[in-house]
C-alpha cells in the first residue's frame, strides 16, 4: 500500500484571522498540488471557519488542535468534535502542550479520540516522553500506556484511519528542542507500530500513518522522512514561515520523486 506523505502545519496559538488568511494565500501561491503528499493545516479555532471558505481543497486539509469529548450540553467555553464536523477534517489531540499546560490525562485523552472517531473526525494522536520520563529509562512503558489508553474503545478499522504523532517532548521547541537523532527516533516509531500490531493487529499497524512531530524545518526534515516507519511530520514553529513549510512540502515531493513515486 502506498501511503501518502502527511505534512501537517500546527500552527498552535498563532496569528489573528486576517495574517492567517495571508499565511494561507502565499502557501496556495507556492504549494502545488501532489498527488502522494497531503498537506493538513492547523490553525486556531477562531481561524477554522473563514480559512475553509478561502482554502484551495485540492491543496490543504484543515485540522483542529483540539475540542471537547462531550457532543453538547453546558461547558461554557469549548467546542465540540460535533460542530467541527463540516469545518476540520482531522484533529490533533493530546499534544504535549495540552498535557502539560492543561492537565488532560490518559482517560481524556482517550475520551476526545473516541468523540473525534465517533463525528467522522480523523484524530492526529500525539503521544511521546519527555526528557525527564527518556532519561529514567521509562519511553517504552509510557509510549505504551499513553497507546493502549488513547486506543481503547476503538476498531481495528478506526485505528488504521487515524494518525499518531511521535513527538518526544524534549525535541519540541517548546520544551527546550533539542534535535533528536533521526536513528533513535526510528527506534521509538518502529516500537510504535509494533504497539499497534500488539493492539490491532498487522493490517492496523500497516496502515496507521506515524508521523514524527518533534522539531523539524526545511533543513532537517529529511532525515525523518527517511526512516521507514515515518509517514510524515507535524510541523510546529516553521509551518507559520511560508518559505519553511513549502520547503518541507518540496523536500517530502523529491524524496519522493527520487523513490520513484511522485
Ligand atoms: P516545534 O516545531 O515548534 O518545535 O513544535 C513541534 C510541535 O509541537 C508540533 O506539534
Amino acid at each position: 500500500m502506498n501511503k501518502r506523505t502527511l505534512i501537517v502545519g500546527n500552527w498552535k496559538m498563532h496569528m489573528n484571522t486576517s495574517q492567517a488568511s495571508m499565511l494561507l494565500h502565499r502557501l496556495h501561491e507556492r504549494i502545488k498540488i501532489h498527488r502522494n503528499i497531503e498537506v493538513v493545516l492547523a490553525p486556531s479555532m477562531l481561524v477554522l471557519q473563514p480559512l475553509s471558505m478561502q482554502i484551495d481543497r485540492r491543496k490543504f486539509r484543515l485540522a483542529a488542535q483540539n475540542a471537547y469529548h462531550k457532543d453538547e450540553g453546558a461547558f461554557t467555553g469549548e467546542v465540540s468534535f460535533t460542530m467541527l464536523q463540516d469545518l476540520a477534517h482531522y484533529v490533533i489531540i493530546g499534544h504535549s502542550e495540552r498535557r502539560l499546560y492543561f492537565h488532560e490525562d490518559l482517560d481524556l485523552v482517550r475520551d476526545k479520540v473516541a468523540a473525534a472517531v465517533r463525528n467522522g473526525i480523523m484524530p492526529i494522536l500525539c503521544v511521546g516522553e519527555t526528557d525527564h520520563e527518556r532519561k529514567a529509562g521509562e519511553t517504552r512503558q509510557l509510549l505504551h500506556d499513553q497507546l493502549t489508553t488513547a486506543l481503547a474503545n476503538l476498531t481495528a478499522s478506526d485505528v488504521e484511519e487515524m494518525v499518531i504523532a511521535y513527538e518526544p517532548v524534549w525535541a519540541i521547541s517548546t520544551f527546550g528542542g533539542q534535535l533528536a537523532k533521526p536513528s533513535d527516533v526510528a527506534k521509538d516509531m518502529e516500537f510504535i507500530r509494533k504497539q499497534v500490531a500488539d493492539l490491532y493487529g498487522k493490517r492496523a499497524a500497516s496502515r496507521v500513518r506515524i508521523l514524527y512531530g518533534g522539531s523539524v524545518d526545511d533543513q532537517t526534515v529529511r532525515g525523518y522522512l527517511e526512516i521507514e516507519d515515518c509517514d510524515g511530520v507535524l510541523v510546529g514553529g516553521a509551518s507559520l514561515n511560508y518559505h519553511k513549510f513549502s520547503g518541507i512540502v518540496d523536500a517530502a515531493y523529491r524524496m519522493r520523486h527520487e523513490s520513484g513515486d511522485e
